[in-house]
């Protein structure tokens, strides 16, 4: 049982890399990409191995147009401050495959629902740089429904709402990237949105040509008011996704189809870099469709078919809702939008079982609350570098289910270095004590391994097995790094 982790300053101590270590590109198309570095400030950089036509920022950033042809090129970044250096190695991929690692960043859905407007997003940007978010790795600023005008103008185009977006969508991407970030945008494969704004079906190459104009960065498509059958499914996504492939830039496409025709099997075939698992997400830990557990336990047993470029989706994290997201705290009905059941939310225990989660199981994390009000423990949950890593893992590996005593969940995550990690979960309401020794979760053990909490971000000692006692409803998260012989 652990004290919760304290928030990780990320403005204090030595460089530390953190993030994407590869970086997906298309080729001859806008490069933009913060290198993660955390630290006391000032940070001196400086990358070598850059291809011409790409250069990096007082602030990290590098900015420009990927080669024309497609490579993987190794990058040398070094930046030092006041207490220390660091010289770590990035990739630059060049290709078709993008979101080489899960995405990480901010969407408006659960928070501001319908109300999203072009002052929250800019505003949520502006908090993701201020609190340090960007420096771990957060880059994307995702618009979800209800940006849109009444209706598309004369000539087809898709059109922001003037009352909400008054400069445009072009003018809110100019900001984002500015601050070294991406924006995403939201649409569907018919004729509506879920909110009934106009949606993409047979508007898919003004659309995406129109997305680039504007500087957009990822689209999530989402699939209400659409047929049903998985094939028309496919050949809406795939309309969708060539378009976005010929439209000169790099957009990330995010399938939400809620798992239903099971995208796994179908959408990294069409060029997604990740699609929805699950139904929506509620503030809640039931184990119910829209519950973390419920979600959790859908999502588990997919890890065969993520990897780099292509990840399961468990919907948003919860941080920071508190019972008071405009759509994840009421449950409607579909039909007359009636409420059904008000949430209150879940606790700080079950958040942090959320992200050790996500995290072990590789995918993308959306943050869904007020940024600006962030408060310490929320911090603490979006911000633990140990817990990141294991997210962005380069290997990609979605962790893997271990094990079957009742209410008790083991992960095990092999990582790039050879370590693994390890989640132990609680999944029920009284505490639990277990022993899992690590050759049962697939640590190729010598005789040993050296064990780091990843939560506390402090080492253990040596062990040949984990000795944990869990709260009700607690995870702890372990990094085991095999001693030799
Ligand atoms: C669907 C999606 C949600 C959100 C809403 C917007 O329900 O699954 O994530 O995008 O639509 O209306």
């Amino acid at each position: 049982m652990s004290a919760p982790p304290a928030a990780f300053d990320p403005f204090s101590g030595p460089p530390r890399l953190h993030g994407a270590r590869r970086i997906g590109c298309r080729p001859g198309t806008e490069l933009l990409h913060p290198i993660g570095v955390t630290g006391v400030r000032p940070l001196e950089w400086n990358v070598e191995g850059l291809p011409d036509g790409v250069v990096l920022d007082d602030d990290g950033v590098l900015r420009g147009t990927a080669p024309a042809e497609p490579e993987v090129r190794p990058l040398s970044v070094r930046v030092r401050n006041e207490l220390g250096v660091i010289d770590e190695q990035i990739e630059l991929c060049i290709g078709d495959a993008l979101a080489l690692t899960p995405p990480m960043g901010w969407n408006s859905w659960n928070v501001y629902g319908a109300e999203v407007t072009a002052e929250v997003v800019m505003r949520m940007a502006d908090a993701m740089v201020d609190l340090g978010m960007r420096d771990l790795g957060y880059q994307y600023v995702n618009i979800d429904d209800h940006w849109h005008a009444e209706a598309r103008s004369s000539d087809g185009r898709p059109l922001a709402n003037p009352r909400t977006f008054p400069d445009g969508i072009g003018a809110v991407a100019d900001h984002v990237h500015r601050l070294g970030l991406k924006l995403g945008i939201y649409s569907d494969a018919a004729p509506l949105t879920c909110g009934g704004c106009f949606g993409g079906f047979e508007h898919e190459r003004l659309d995406a040509e129109t997305y680039a104009a504007w500087g957009i960065d990822l689209l999530k498509y989402d699939y209400c008011y659409a047929p049903i059958d998985r094939s028309t499914a496919m050949a809406r996504y795939g309309t969708m996704s060539r378009a976005l492939a010929d439209s000169g830039r790099s957009i990330v496409f995010s399938v939400c189809e809620w798992g239903w025709r099971k995208p796994w099997l179908w959408a990294p075939g069409l060029g997604a870099s990740y699609w929805r698992t699950t139904p929506d997400i509620f503030d809640s830990f039931s184990w119910g469709p829209g519950g973390v557990r419920g979600i959790a336990r859908r999502n588990v047993g997919l890890d065969g078919h993520a990897g780099p470029g292509r990840w399961n989706d468990p919907d948003m994290l919860l941080v920071g809702n508190r019972g008071a997201g405009h759509s994840t705290s009421v449950m409607r009905t579909r039909k007359n939008k009636r409420q059904i059941w008000r949430l209150r939310g879940i606790d700080e225990v079950q958040v942090q079982t959320q992200m050790s989660l996500w995290a072990m199981m590789a995918a993308p994390l959306l943050a869904s609350h007020d940024l600006v009000e962030s408060t310490d423990h929320d911090r603490a949950m979006l911000m633990n570098p140990e817990i990141l890593a294991i997210d962005q893992d380069v290997l990609g590996i979605q962790g893997h289910k271990h094990g079957a005593a009742p209410g008790l969940w083991i992960l095990a995550k092999p990582l790039h270095d050879g370590a693994t990690a390890v989640s132990v979960t609680n999944m029920t309401r009284f505490a639990r004590s277990a022993t899992v020794p690590l050759s049962d979760v697939g640590v190729g053990l010598a005789t040993s391994a050296s064990i780091t909490d990843a939560w506390a971000q402090a080492d253990l000692g040596e062990a040949d097995r984990l000795v944990v006692r869990l709260r009700p409803y607690e995870s702890a998260v372990y990094i085991c790094r095999p001693v030799d012989g």
